[in-house]
């Protein structure tokens, strides 16, 4: 089916950062055979594409002079089941959370940790989301995907998406060059919760019951709790990547600073930017229409009218500074355009 064309679209509501730029066309893309053709066509034309999930990973600071395109691919049904594992096959244009409460009111085990993390089921694994001590990459089965080089339907195991913190082959060799479809996720038919992050555990215990439905509950809680909420206050969720470095550097600044959260990441160890960007004094400041969330310095939000710019300029200084006082470079983990 083709999907009408918008010229000159405003993406203002297509952000959540809210940012008012306009896409020179835009359409959405209710299955495979017509992004494939909306891709085929651009192609052809010459026009530049732009693939847009939830965007609540992206910050715009331009007008897109060419087509974004809207996967709203919405199917989910289950594909399988064995004695273990339930796999269910889900498209690219549904809410991750929706996703994840589909999971836990079928009992379907292993995304309840990643409860109200916004975006799409088709973001999760070019991202690997995580929070609270899960990770995508640990429920996703195969990810579908077209690729733009041949416009062929393609799928990649799970091994061989190259799954890192907040990375994938999707953010690499297959960067602007594959667009997600569906996701074949890997669910467990048994619980096997993971509370060992930070307050959760007690958090979930108080409750009464340890299950799929409370974990979802807390987690959306602590999570509205830290984290704006879009609708009120333009932000992305966390800015910067938690920068990843040798122990040797973690403990030179633990010895000044015995309050340093750290986590091991492999070899390394991993230093909470949010901590970093407080301690360089920039939680809850305010330049100009953006700032630094008050309650966690690792979210810069746009409180109203701010241009990508302005906060792309706001995160650059952030970046120095940090980089002044310790030596640490934090790099974006949202995509710039
Ligand atoms: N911290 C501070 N000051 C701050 C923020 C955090 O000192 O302003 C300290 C906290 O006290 C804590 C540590 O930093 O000791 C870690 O904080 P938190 O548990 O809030 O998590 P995070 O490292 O800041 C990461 C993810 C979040 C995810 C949470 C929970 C990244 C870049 N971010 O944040 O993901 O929700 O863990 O698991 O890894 C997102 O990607 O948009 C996102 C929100």
């Amino acid at each position: 089916m083709i999907e009408t064309i918008i010229e000159d679209y405003s993406l203002k509501n297509l952000n959540t950062f809210g940012i008012d730029v306009n896409a020179k066309y835009f359409t959405v893309a209710k299955d495979v055979e017509t992004l494939k053709y909306i891709v085929e066509s651009c192609k052809t034309d010459g026009i530049k594409t732009l693939i847009l999930g939830g965007g609540s990973n992206i910050l715009f600071t331009k007008d897109f002079d060419g087509m974004v395109i809207k996967p709203d691919i919405q199917d989910v049904r289950i594909i399988f089941e064995d004695a273990k594992y339930t796999y269910i096959k889900a498209g690219a244009g549904i809410e991750w959370d929706s996703f994840v409460e589909f999971c836990v009111n079928n009992n379907f085990y292993g995304a309840e940790n990643l409860s109200y993390i916004p975006g799409t089921v088709g973001a999760s694994p070019i991202q690997n989301i995580g929070a609270y001590g899960a990770e995508a990459k640990d429920i996703i089965h195969l990810v579908e995907y077209i690729d733009t080089e041949d416009n062929t339907e393609k799928e990649i195991s799970n091994s061989k998406c190259n799954f890192g913190y907040r990375d994938s082959i999707f953010k690499n060799q297959l960067k602007n060059r594959a667009i997600v479809t569906n996701v074949i996720f890997k669910l467990s038919n048994t619980p096997n919760f993971k509370l060992n992050y930070g307050e959760i555990e007690n958090l979930v215990e108080a409750q009464g019951e340890v299950s799929a439905k409370t974990i979802k509950e807390v987690i959306t809680e602590v999570r509205k709790l830290k984290l704006p909420e879009p609708k009120e206050i333009g932000n992305g969720g966390s800015f910067f990547k938690n920068p990843v470095v040798d122990n040797q550097v973690a403990q030179k600044i633990q010895a000044n600073h015995p309050d340093m959260p750290s986590y091991p990441a492999g070899i390394k160890t991993k230093i909470p930017a949010g901590w970093l960007i407080e301690k360089a004094g920039w939680k809850g400041k305010t330049v100009g229409n953006c700032g630094v969330h008050k309650n966690q310095a690792l979210v810069l939000v746009n409180y109203g009218g701010a241009t990508g710019n302005e906060i792309l300029q706001l995160s650059k200084q952030i970046a120095s500074d940090v980089y002044k006082m310790f030596g640490i470079e934090i790099t974006p983990e949202i995509n710039i355009i």
